[in-house]
């Protein structure tokens, strides 16, 4: 099963696809979580796209692919993953579909969170306060939500495309109500 999981920043992906874990019996991988992890242990890595990760953009599309092929060989994704941040490009979904059919998978499904934009700038104003993420402040914000409608977007498209089933959920309301909302989605594509 691999479940991608998209919605701009704030939309509740990294909430939401925590909560799937169980209906769907495979890990959650956040590329973001894992760059942030990187940045935290202040490896090479880390060193290197903490600056990226500050600002809202982008880190480079083979970086991002290595980061992601390594973190999908790891045992408990054999199964499959609901893939939280991955991919952000139509580069990297291409990336993405070269690596799964080298072991004879594919794209499950994909699941887009639609949240307003005030609602979203409300919930990162709010963790910004609490957190103190360094992407959490007006600049990169701004940038995070252009990067998904020019780059991102386009990914959900591609996948229509090619014939994957695309879901779409209110990701406004609590958490427990977006997830039924989510877990709803999936049963009635026949994926939870
Ligand atoms: P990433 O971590 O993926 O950030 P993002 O897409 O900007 O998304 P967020 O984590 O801010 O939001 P979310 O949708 O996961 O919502 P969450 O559940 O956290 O990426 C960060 C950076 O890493 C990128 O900008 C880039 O630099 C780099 N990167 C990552 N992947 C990359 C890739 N593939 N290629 C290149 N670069 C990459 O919720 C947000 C807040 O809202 C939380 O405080 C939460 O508690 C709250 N909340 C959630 N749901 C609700 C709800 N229903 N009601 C009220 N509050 C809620």
């Amino acid at each position: 099963m691999i479940c991608l999981l998209f919605g701009p920043p704030g939309s509740g992906k990294g909430t939401q696809a925590e909560l799937l874990t169980a209906a769907l019996g495979v890990p959650h991988v956040s590329t973001g979580d894992l760059l942030r992890a990187e940045a935290a242990a202040g490896t090479a890595l880390g060193r290197g796209v903490a600056p990226l990760l500050a600002a809202g953009e982008l880190v480079p599309d083979e970086l991002m692919q290595q980061v992601l092929e390594q973190r999908l060989r790891a045992p408990d994704a054999a199964r499959g993953a609901i893939l939280d941040g991955y991919p952000r490009t139509v580069r990297q979904a291409r990336a993405l579909d070269a690596c799964l059919a080298r072991t004879g998978r594919r794209v499950d499904v994909v699941l887009v969170l639609g949240v307003d934009e005030t609602t979203l700038i409300g919930r990162l104003v709010h963790r910004a306060a609490e957190q103190h993420r360094a992407d959490d402040n007006p600049a990169s914000i701004a940038e995070r939500l252009a990067g998904y409608r020019q780059l991102t977007e386009p990914v959900i498209d591609y996948y229509r495309g090619k014939g994957v089933p695309v879901l779409e959920a209110n990701g406004t309301g609590d958490v427990d109500t977006v997830h039924r909302r989510t877990v709803r989605a999936l049963e009635s594509a026949g994926v939870a």
